[in-house]
């Protein structure tokens, strides 16, 4: 650790051959985690070994239990300990806290390495998700580096959460009986409820024969006991205890003797097994150690059978070999060279592995969503699946035909539905306005990569009419209806609950602390507007008028056109405000983003989507918008969602004035809405200005700095920087799920590098920093792998005027949709 007074304080650095991040110590300022899983078996992994596991949902069926907001933070995870005579420590430094002679934990793709060692005892901890099993491995491998044989007790330990994270957490009148659990040789078994309903269970194994085990968390701790110094681990023994409600634990205890020189690979499997129904009882065959807290013992084999996969290292190593594979493959779809190594990272690694996560888990489960609050976020998903729709193509149809089946007839969506269920939750409803477009963004983010027209013609009912015919298609014209069905006073779109920015709720009106700001509506809803929707609705209605006309629809293209035409209309007339974009109008027909309000006078989400959807690109408009934002809300470490922040509570705009200046949407840095403002710079070809703004929030550029201030994972984005009115400038929160990878991503590849999917090939049209002399990159699309060469002798920011494609020059910059591996070379030249 780098103590130089002065000096930035690092905690790491990036291995870009091995493509993970290198934390050395583990005394980070906040704990830097990973996700371990990509399709249903999921844990949360910090880089001291916390977190948890769950099984497709974070609230439904939680594997093991986690304390969010904890003293001390982060304590819960798949632990172990080392008992060395009086020495107790544990090899990924929790939570036994004894310093370690080195430490280093390796995040890399889908696995976790923790390397430590404490006198002559070296371990190294490798943690990951095979694809497509439901357990998670952990390979604790111990070496003895000294010159005499070392003998030690290694006790693992993992807390079992009882399946419903919320009620785990609440109703303990009720859990603190109906724990269950059976202990068969090395398997510890969690089957709590499963005497009734369930027709699962979770398992912590081990490959080898054990000397002790507990299951009953108190006889482990001891009546005072912390996780820190169990009580099991201070004598050195377990007590092979079976947990009769309570709280259920798995615990094992293996007795280790190694020789000089001598290694050991310890293989632990912490698996979900659902049983079908015929065989919910079968017979486990006779076994006189079985100990079991009832006489309902489940159903045994697949459990066995899914712990025996992994009984020796040859198939660990297979499968982190597969696993590794899987991702190398995964991040070749896109590949860029540029002459900035730091945005090359970013793109061909972290950012894209962000997507997937965030693709997976929507705003569900982090070290700041606690996996109970939130499913899969209506809004929010669609914006994800543009980050990995170029990877996966058919989880992205399939998360569109899911998000399009909690939609209604009228357009409007739940926003929020559960991953277990699929069914929309009725809790928190709908009304946020700016939903129904962002199906549209999706969707054509889906055609322009696959050229799979044919998902619009997919089935898929609207919610409240289960037994319609409705395709995809109809859902795309209701969203697109939806907006064109609530226009208020000026013809701008009705804001309903929120657009995209939660707290700004204008009919809301809320003096009720005990009222959510989000799902209350005490203002008809008839007069607030967005400026914000309406350039989303011609920015993503142009989308869905190509989709017409594409699928021949020509009638409803030209309605679309007219409907587009009259919006771009009502934002030049009433969403300006002489220098920049009204953001919108309140409950009482008021401006909200004007130089007539005192505070908020401007926004950044409707400089961003009215630019975007090129507004005022002609008449000077976008660019004095854009260049009030660069004056107004641009910081170094990003631009500001509003200026000046509220300073006091306002009911008419509701939650965003609840937060202090500075933090959240008061003010603070919406990393999601920063490549807005890039995306927009690139229309007025600015690549210079837009790449400036990429690089202040771009982890790989930040990681420079102070990490310290910034706090968080320096390898991904964090969804909030403190803005410029906040004591704490600079610092981030909410780090993994967010809105900011997706759109980062988007930005900086299809319109900073500009290489852009359409239905008939990719769009070339960078838009890059006077600076760059070119760049390359090789681009999967389709049947083809696209390798293209930028050059830029001329300095320029952008101009795109001809393109040759395997030797043959073509006029304009779109290069077909072609097959096998094709060379492109580009030589920008001024328009
Ligand atoms: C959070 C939400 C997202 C919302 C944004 C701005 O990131 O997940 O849906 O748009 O905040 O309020
Ligand atoms: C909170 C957050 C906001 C988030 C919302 C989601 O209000 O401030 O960012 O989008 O919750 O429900």
């Amino acid at each position: 650790m780098n103590k130089l007074k002065g000096s930035p304080r690092r905690y790491g650095a990036f291995d870009d051959h091995a493509q993970e991040y290198v934390i050395t110590t583990p005394h980070t300022p906040a704990p830097w985690i990973n996700y371990l899983g990509n399709n249903g078996f999921y844990g949360l992994f910090s880089h001291t070994g916390g977190g948890y596991s769950f099984w497709q949902d974070a609230k439904l069926r939680r594997l093991t239990r986690y304390r969010y907001n904890n003293i001390p933070a982060d304590s819960g995870g798949r632990y172990f300990y080392l008992k060395q005579g009086h020495t107790i420590w544990s090899p990924g430094y929790r939570p036994a806290n004894t310093e370690l002679d080195s430490f280093e934990c390796r995040h890399g793709t889908g696995y976790s390495k923790i390397n430590s060692r404490l006198g002559a005892i070296r371990s190294e901890l490798l943690s990951f998700v095979p694809l497509d099993t439901r357990a998670e491995v952990h390979r604790l491998r111990l070496s003895n580096e000294g010159e005499q044989p070392q003998s030690m007790q290694l006790f693992s330990f993992v807390e079992w959460c009882l399946w419903n994270a919320d009620e785990d957490a609440s109703n303990f009148q009720r859990n603190l009986s109906v724990g269950e659990v059976t202990v068969d040789g090395s398997l510890l078994v969690h089957h709590s409820e499963y005497r009734e309903r369930r027709d699962h269970y979770a398992f912590f194994s081990v490959n080898q024969a054990i000397s002790g085990f507990d299951t009953d968390r108190d006889a482990f701790l001891g009546p005072q006991g912390t996780l820190a110094c169990p009580d099991v681990v201070c004598r050195g023994q377990s007590r092979n205890s079976v947990a009769d409600g309570w709280s259920p634990i798995a615990s094992h205890q293996l007795d280790i003797e190694l020789a000089p020189g001598e290694s050991r690979d310890l293989i632990f499997v912490l698996g979900y097994i659902e049983v079908a129904a015929a065989d919910k009882w079968a017979d486990n065959p006779p076994s006189a150690s079985r100990q079991s807290t009832s006489a309902a013992v489940p159903y045994l084999a697949p459990a066995h059978a899914l712990a025996h996969r992994f009984a020796d290292n040859d198939a660990v190593e297979r499968h982190v070999n597969a696993l590794k594979h899987y991702w190398q493959q995964q991040l070749q779809g896109f590949h860029v060279a540029s002459p900035e190594p730091l945005l090359d990272r970013m793109v061909n690694i972290w950012n894209p592995y962000q997507n997937m996560v965030t693709f997976n888990l929507s705003r569900s489960a982090s070290y700041f969503e606690s996996g109970i609050g939130r499913g899969m976020g209506f809004r929010d998903s669609n914006q994800d699946l543009i980050g990995v729709v170029h990877l996966e193509p058919t989880r992205a149809r399939q998360r569109i035909l899911d998000l399009a089946a909690t939609q209604k007839r009228d357009g409007s969506a739940y926003h929020q539905y559960q991953p277990l269920t699929k069914q929309g939750n009725s809790d928190i409803g709908g009304n946020f306005n700016d939903d129904p477009m962002w199906l549209v963004f999706a969707v054509s983010g889906y055609v322009r990569e696959t050229g799979d027209l044919s998902i619009l013609a997919a089935p898929v009912a609207f919610d409240d009419q289960p037994d319609g015919d409705a395709a995809l298609f109809d859902h795309l014209s209701a969203s697109f209806q939806h907006v064109l069905n609530k226009l208020g006073p000026h013809q701008l779109p009705l804001i309903g609950r929120a657009d995209w920015n939660d707290c700004l709720n204008l009919n809301c009106f809320s003096d009720d602390p005990d009222q959510s700001f989000q799902i209350t509506e005490n203002r008809q809803g008839d007069v607030a507007e967005s400026v914000m929707i309406a350039g989303q609705f011609v920015l993503f209605g142009r989308e869905y008028q190509t989709l017409c006309e594409q699928t021949g629809r020509t009638q409803a293209a030209a309605a679309a056109a007219d409907a587009i035409a009259g919006m771009v209309r009502a934002v030049e007339t009433h969403g300006w405000d002489g220098d920049w974009f009204l953001r919108a109008y309140d409950a009482l027909g008021r401006p909200v983003g004007s130089r007539s309000n005192q505070e908020g006078q401007i926004f950044i989400e409707s400089q961003g989507f009215c630019v975007m959807a090129d507004i005022g690109l002609h008449n000077g408009k976008a660019r004095s918008a854009l260049d009030a934002v660069a004056d107004r809300l641009a910081t170094a470490h990003g631009i500001v969602v509003q200026q000046p922040a509220y300073s006091r509570y306002y009911p008419e705009y509701g939650e965003i004035s609840s937060y202090p200046p500075g933090y959240k949407e008061n003010a603070g840095i919406f990393c999601h809405a920063n490549p807005w403002i890039m995306i927009a710079e690139t229309r007025l070809g600015r690549g210079t200005k837009a790449f400036d703004y990429y690089t202040r929030i771009a982890p790989a550029y930040r990681e420079q700095n102070d990490q310290q201030l910034h706090r968080q994972e320096p390898y991904i984005y964090a969804q909030m920087i403190a803005g410029k009115d906040a004591k704490r400038h600079g610092e981030a929160k909410n780090s993994w799920l967010t809105g900011t990878a997706s759109w980062n991503y988007y930005a900086v590849t299809q319109f900073i590098l500009g290489i852009r999917p359409e239905l008939d090939g990719l769009r070339i049209d960078p838009c890059i920093p006077a600076s760059w002399a070119g760049f390359s990159v090789i681009r999967r699309f389709r049947d083809a792998t696209y390798h293209i060469e930028i050059s830029n002798p001329d300095g320029l920011e952008q101009g795109v005027r001809r393109i040759c494609v395997d030797g043959q020059w073509r006029e304009g910059n779109l290069i077909p949709v072609l097959s096998g591996e094709v060379q492109v070379k580009i030589i920008m030249q001024a328009l």
